[in-house]
């Protein structure tokens, strides 16, 4: 692995295509090193080392048309290492969407635009992993939903699904500052104890090891629920529209089921909708970066404090490890934001 101006050497990981029905797994991922000449660079563009890529649940869909083998992009923390741009001079640290690769060479306009500096952003006392989850995309995702669709109202029971995910943490934690009952679900019991036990939950289950309709109902009790906040995209909401009370809101921001490739769901007591006058509005994160400055001003002391808790995994390994990771982190075996750090930091 060498970049020194004149030649690099690159390891590469691709996926195959998979086919429809099923999840993948290690076998849809293979790694491949390039040695080439040293890119020259045109006006704008970027060399990034990368240094910590975010594994998110979307990236298997990165596929282009007619493929058979591909580069996986997904998003990373990276280092600036030779530069035609002026917003990002070498040494520079960039959250930029990158190949699963060592050295990426941003020249896209698209992908340039997506490139963010994030020398006046990281706040010292916080890893930088960070920035690829609570602090990152899927932590302003959570904020900026809560904000603009959630109305959330003190008092209110919330129910979140997949809640010791990345959104599902922080989507639990914003709520209780706001003052409302925070009801969430996960697939293991050590991820229900550290949902009630470290961030404060009023009530959480496994979805894995109890009737989901039964579990949810005891949880919610008298009060009915008031917001379910979805990040799966299954038959959960089916029990949610049951047990919303009148004027509820459902909040589709994920559809971690079908990252997995569950088959597609469609509730049978839509008319609950219409009876309890209940809102079911959808969310996405591009393009509404408008209010990111006040994520940042609102979220980063928080999360300095400890006020604001976040569990990530942090696996520090080889680039080409990266496909298999992803495949256990869809099948749920790790805790929140999922980081695979390829250099130092
Ligand atoms: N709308 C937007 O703009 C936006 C932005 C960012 C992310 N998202 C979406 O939000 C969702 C959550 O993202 P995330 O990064 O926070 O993922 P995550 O929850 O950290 O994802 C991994 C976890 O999902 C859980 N999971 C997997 N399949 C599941 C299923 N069928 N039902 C319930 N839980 C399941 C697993 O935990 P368990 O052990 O609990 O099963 C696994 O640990 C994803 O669909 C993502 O694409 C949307």
């Amino acid at each position: 692995m060498t970049h020194d101006n004149k030649v690099i050497s690159n390891t590469r990981v691709l996926i195959s295509k998979i086919p429809e029905g099923i999840a993948p797994n290690k076998s849809h991922f293979r790694s491949v090193t390039i040695t080439e000449p040293a890119p020259v660079l045109k006006e704008n563009e970027i060399l990034v080392q990368n240094l910590v890529f975010s594994l998110d649940p979307y990236i298997r869909y990165e596929f282009p048309e007619g493929a058979t083998e591909s580069p996986v992009l997904g998003f990373c923390i990276a280092q600036v290492i030779d530069s035609k741009n002026p917003a990002f001079p070498v040494g520079a640290k960039v959250s930029s969407p990158s190949h699963w690769e060592q050295y990426t060479h941003i020249r896209d306009p698209y992908y340039l635009s997506e490139v963010q500096a994030l020398g006046d952003i990281v706040d010292p006392k916080i890893p930088l992993s960070a920035y690829n989850g609570v602090l990152g995309a899927p932590g302003f995702t959570v904020w900026d939903s809560l904000n603009s669709i959630g109305n959330l109202k003190k008092g209110e029971t919330i129910y979140i699904s997949s809640a010791a995910g990345t959104l599902g943490q922080l989507a639990g934690q914003l709520a209780k500052r706001k003052g409302l009952r925070v009801i969430g679900s996960a697939g293991t019991d050590e991820k229900v104890a550290f949902l009630k036990n470290e961030l404060g939950f009023d009530a959480a289950f496994n979805y894995k090891t109890l009737d989901k309709r039964v579990a949810l109902t005891e949880a919610v009790g008298k009060a009915g629920l008031d917001i379910y906040y979805d990040l799966v995209g299954d038959d959960t909401v089916e029990i949610a529209l049951d047990l919303l009370n009148q004027r509820g809101r459902i909040l589709a921001v994920g559809i971690l089921a079908a990252h997995q490739n569950k088959e597609p769901y469609g509730p049978k007591n839509l008319a609950q909708i219409v009876f309890k006058q209940l809102r079911y509005e959808g969310y996405v994160v591009f393009g509404q970066y408008e209010n990111l400055g006040k994520f940042y001003e609102e979220v980063t002391p928080l999360v300095a404090s400890g006020e604001i808790k976040y569990k990530e995994t942090v696996l520090n390994q080889g680039v080409e490890t990266i496909g298999e990771v992803y495949a256990n982190f869809l099948s749920g075996a790790y805790v929140g934001k999922v980081n695979v750090q390829i250099a130092e930091l």
